[in-house]
């Protein structure tokens, strides 16, 4: 059987339209979990179990598509201390930083290759004035965040120090402007601003503001969730917006008139409910006709797992019973995308718009004491293998999937790294997006196996995923993701194409479902070495229970 049946997946639930935007002011800190130290437990389960064997194999010769480096891409909402504190402390902070973005944090992130960050939202993006955050920091404007616990927002993070960060980190810039409560013309003096290379009042302004060369803006989101909080809009009223913001907004950078252009993201879906497909019905059959004045190369969907709204499900401390729900609840991503790509192919069938996936990952209920219109979450195992199911998928729809952006980055939701004041904690998910490097424009190969079943009381789980890719330099590499938190699994591979001889790598698992990395015990779910042995030609290795996996393959 193959894992990625999306008929045994049932479709995921909309999502709020008024999500957690409460107005408290105190912004109190994640709490720390129990410390719990016990890394010698993962190998007396893993070895005190005996392993199930499940043959696994891998066709070399069959490459496919290529995976996207972009679908590993951050998301960062001026949301909570996603940004301020989490990114941006001042240059004046005794946290050690480069014109106000801390070293910690870029060093972290240029170890995960992050390929693009979307900024600044999220619904934030949709009240967002870019004017308000350029100029000399003391005289910002200072406004609001109404989405996100009514909190002032100094504006001292702007285009400037956005622009500086993704060059720290080494990505992509990807803006979202403001179609909800902006205008065509502040969208495209915007762009103006940024890229244009001529001698322009903005561009002057620009250079008095400290960068004279254009910067490259390679995507560009028209609008966020403009279905609901990006204006509640129907369809064809977003669709009239599209129209004239991709006519107008315009990027000037001589360097990105020809094969570098600016890549346009329209919204998309953010749900399975019918108003999504009559949504993405209504932008995909307008493209198919377009005229020349228009265009757009990218279709934005949004699904979190979460449930329903508001969030129940804890972060941590929670049981198995929590664990599988979850990882099902997950597992609807393939439907939601395979449904999407569906009414995609009717109109694009040579796939020239990529399915942005540009908010996705575990949506919790806020962790006690902290302020729910912060987003704070803790990032468990159980997050690991949600994050590897998540990125399995959109490897497998390659094809279609080209870019995504995990919600997000620092502090936020399903989170990369998370900071209290000077002190910073790498997550589970950080791991997995560390573990998965190889895997950027790698090509795909497909590999099958036979997943067997994982239950718990009535659900039933694919128990085991695995992809395959050859990296830029044609090394095969392999990710196995075992959901099944009480089995280890003996991965019997054979690989044909290559004459594979042993194979290398590192796993990630942890004591209990709901082991979490605190600032006081960092590495409680953190990488550890894993080999395979060669025999009879094949490939054999026992991944831990609830664990990700990835190897490389010597041949
Ligand atoms: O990621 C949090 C929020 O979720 C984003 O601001 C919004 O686009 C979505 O509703």
């Amino acid at each position: 059987m193959s894992t990625t049946d999306s008929s045994l997946y049932a479709p995921v639930n909309g999502y709020p339209s008024e999500p957690f935007r409460a107005s408290r002011l105190t912004a109190s800190r994640f709490k720390r979990s129990p410390v719990i130290v016990a890394l010698v437990m993962i190998a007396l389960t893993a070895s005190a179990v005996a392993a199930d064997k499940v043959a696994v194999s891998v066709d070399v010769s069959k490459a496919g598509p290529k995976i996207d480096r972009n679908i590993f891409g951050q998301f960062a909402e001026h949301l909570g201390h996603g940004i301020y504190e989490g990114v941006w402390v001042g240059p004046g902070s005794s946290i050690p930083n480069t014109r106000g973005i801390r070293n910690d944090v870029v060093a972290a992130l240029k170890a995960i290759k992050v390929p693009n960050v979307r900024w600044p939202g999220g619904c934030f993006a949709d009240e967002y004035h870019w004017r308000n955050g350029i100029g000399p920091a003391d005289k910002r404007v200072v406004t609001l965040n109404p989405n996100w616990g009514g909190v002032i927002e100094p504006n001292t993070f702007g285009t400037h120090e956005f622009m500086d960060f993704v060059d720290q980190i080494g990505a992509e810039p990807y803006v979202s402007v403001n179609v909800g409560s902006g205008t065509p013309r502040e969208a495209s003096e915007w762009l103006e601003y940024m890229t244009t290379a001529q001698p322009t009042t903005l561009q002057k302004e620009r250079a008095a503001n400290g960068h004279p060369a254009p910067y490259k803006v390679p995507y560009l989101g028209v609008g966020n969730e403009s279905w609901d909080c990006g204006g509640n809009m129907s369809p064809d009223y977003y669709l009239s917006q599209l129209k004239i913001y991709s006519h107008f907004v315009r990027n000037y950078n001589p360097a990105q008139q020809d094969k570098d252009q600016m890549l346009k993201i329209a919204v998309g879906p953010g749900g399975d409910e019918p108003r999504y497909v009559e949504w993405t019905d209504t932008i995909m059959k307008a493209w198919q006709h377009h005229q020349w004045s228009w265009d757009m190369n990218g279709l934005s969907m949004h699904s979190y797992t979460v449930g329903s709204f508001p969030p129940v499900y804890k972060s941590v401390g929670f049981g198995e019973a929590d664990y599988s729900k979850i990882l099902q609840l997950t597992l609807q991503m393939d439907g939601l995308i395979g449904k999407y790509s569906a009414i995609m192919d009717k109109y694009d069938p040579d796939k020239k718009i990529t399915l942005v996936v540009d908010e996705w990952g575990a949506w919790y209920a806020p962790l006690p004491g902290s302020n729910p219109g912060f987003l704070v979450q803790q990032n468990s195992i159980r997050d690991a293998v949600l994050a590897s199911l998540n990125l399995n998928i959109f490897a497998r729809h390659a094809e279609r999937v080209r870019m995504a952006n995990i919600a997000q980055m620092i502090n936020v939701l399903q989170a990369m790294i998370m900071t209290d004041k000077e002190k910073m904690v790498l997550t589970p998910t950080y791991h997995v997006f560390k573990m998965y490097v190889p895997f950027q424009n790698a090509t795909f190969v497909p590999v099958t196996f036979d997943a067997g079943t994982y239950k718990n009381g009535d659900i039933s789980l694919p128990r085991l995923d695995a992809i395959a890719a050859k990296d830029t330099k044609g090394k095969l590499w392999l990710a196995i993701t075992n959901v099944d938190p009480n089995q280890p699994v003996e991965i019997d591979a054979s690989v044909s194409g290559i004459n594979a001889k042993s194979a290398s790598g590192e796993t990630l698992t942890a004591p209990q479902v709901d082991s979490v990395n605190t600032f006081d015990a960092p590495n409680t779910v953190a990488p550890k070495a894993i080999s395979a042995k060669a025999e009879g030609g094949k490939l054999v290795l026992t991944v831990p229970p609830k664990s990700v996996t990835v190897v490389s393959v010597d041949q």
